[in-house]
């Protein structure tokens, strides 16, 4: 079976999307038929300098391959900008099917050194800005019975990373977000996924080294369009993405150690390598899938259990 994806009559919004990864995955949305609002404010690395116009230039470029787009240049992170963004495709294009929530900046700083308007920056455009915007489309999705939306989230949320304290929260917070989201979607038809990429941008372009030859922002997108396409189901998930190894990242738990009665502190210690084995992984869907399964391992029926 060869699978086309078409978003044709589709309308997709991609955030910070003048350059980097996001201006890749306008054109590869773009390319498979979607009208895109491509949104940018123009900024700096660090989230300064505002007023750049590189959302008209990609705009250009849609247009020249035979696409439809328009560009925003309101912050993703102001909740009246957030609103524009959306009105922008609802306006021009008369819906809004895809979100693909991509804006940030870079203040790296260790802990040590973090200073506050450094912190409140980096959460207020990657995370603020994700909450924001899919806030604002999610009342359109809900109303058409259908939405996707793909979030950002980074290896720095999801594994950490030295010196990114302020962009690791953002991030994780993005990854925990997305899976919410996702449950709440769902009986509107609404899928909501992130991923974590990995691409010669201007954002890392001195940190990936030798790898940097082979991380084309073009490799991450392919999944991007995928996941806002209507031939994927899934949601709730992650999925790494660069140089063209596209993985999923899981959250999950081992069997662990179940204790009987009373537990002290040293018994934890006893037990220290069972709590920390993962060979049977459990990856649950929901908060409530965990707790049915706690409940299960403990031998409490639940009400609605048969
Ligand atoms: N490049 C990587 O390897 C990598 C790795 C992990 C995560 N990411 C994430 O991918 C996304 C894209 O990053 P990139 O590498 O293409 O960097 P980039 O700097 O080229 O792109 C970010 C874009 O967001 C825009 N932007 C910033 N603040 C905004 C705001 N408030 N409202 C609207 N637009 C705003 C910027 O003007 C810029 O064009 C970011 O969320 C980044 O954290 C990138």
């Amino acid at each position: 079976m060869t699978t086309t994806i078409d978003l044709a009559g589709r309308v997709a919004v991609v955030t910070g999307a003048g350059g980097g990864l996001g201006r890749s995955h306008a054109l590869a949305l773009a390319a498979r038929g979607a009208d895109v609002v491509v949104n940018d404010l123009g900024v700096a690395r660090d989230g300064s300098e505002a007023g750049q116009r590189a959302a008209d230039a990609v705009v250009v470029e849609i247009e020249a391959a035979g696409g439809r787009a328009v560009a925003n240049r309101d912050s993703v992170a102001d909740p009246v900008g957030a609103r524009a963004i959306v009105a922008a495709a609802v306006e021009r294009f008369g819906r809004l099917d895809i979100v693909v929530n991509n804006a940030g900046i870079l203040r790296d700083a260790t802990l040590h050194k973090l200073a506050v308007d450094d912190l409140d920056a980096v959460l207020a455009v990657h995370l603020r800005g994700t909450v924001l915007v899919s806030r604002a489309a999610l009342p359109v999705m809900r109303e058409q019975g259908y939405g996707r939306f793909v979030h950002t989230a980074s290896a720095a949320g999801l594994f950490g990373n030295f010196g990114q304290s302020n962009y690791g929260a953002a991030k994780a917070g993005i990854a925990g977000f997305s899976r919410t989201l996702a449950l709440e979607g769902a009986k509107h038809g609404i899928t909501s996924n992130a991923i974590a990429p990995m691409a010669q941008t201007r954002m890392t372009e001195e940190l990936l080294g030798p790898l940097a030859g082979r991380l084309d922002p073009e490799l991450v997108s392919p999944l991007v369009v995928f996941l806002c396409s209507d031939t994927c189901e899934l949601t709730g998930e992650t999925f790494t993405a660069g140089g063209g190894r596209y993985a999923r990242v899981v959250t999950g738990f081992g069997a662990g150690w179940l204790a009987e009665g009373k537990v002290t502190p040293d018994d934890i210690a006893d037990h220290l390598a069972d709590i920390r084995e993962i060979d049977d992984l459990v990856v649950p869907a929901s908060t409530t899938d965990e707790i049915l399964g706690l409940a299960e391992r403990l031998g409490i029926s639940l009400p609605g259990d048969s």
